[in-house]
């Protein structure tokens, strides 16, 4: 799976965001160490605090399936694209929530692919909160 592909099924995930309150759409494509992949996109809610990032979708989904939580389904990369009213020109950075989900269930390497770049969540979240 390249960067490229990765980042073509988070453009397709955006396209069942539910974004009727800010016209924001964002889709997220997670790929595993053993080449599974879990896509996700923002739900909003008229209750608006509610609303779920299209990144916390994805890496729910994977948790939910039990990836991410043990040694042979790790995390290795997200992929996310988000623009409005279906425009993706820009590239889309994952918010402070959903980094730090990302942390709770990534290493500092896990890669970020955007639009602009590939990235690495410790580039994002350099010194990150942590329970010890
Ligand atoms: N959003 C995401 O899905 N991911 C992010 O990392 C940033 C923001 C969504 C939430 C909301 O539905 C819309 O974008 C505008 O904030």
């Amino acid at each position: 799976m390249t960067d490229k592909e990765l980042l073509r099924l988070a453009l397709d995930a955006a396209k069942n965001a539910y974004s009727k309150y800010s016209g924001f759409s964002v889709g997220a494509a997670l790929l595993t160490d053993d080449g599974r992949i879990f896509t996700g996109c923002n739900i909003e809610n008229s209750s608006y605090s509610l609303t779920v990032c299209a990144e916390r979708t994805a890496i729910f989904k994977a948790v939910s399936e039990g990836c991410g939580t043990n040694a042979s389904c790790k995390f290795r990369a997200i992929a996310i694209v988000g623009g409005i009213d279906g425009i993706f020109s820009e590239p889309c950075t994952p918010c402070g929530a959903c980094l730090q989900v990302m942390s709770e269930f990534c290493g500092d390497d896990f890669k970020i692919v955007l639009t602009s770049g590939v990235y690495r969540l410790k580039d994002f979240l350099p010194k990150r909160f942590e329970l010890k």
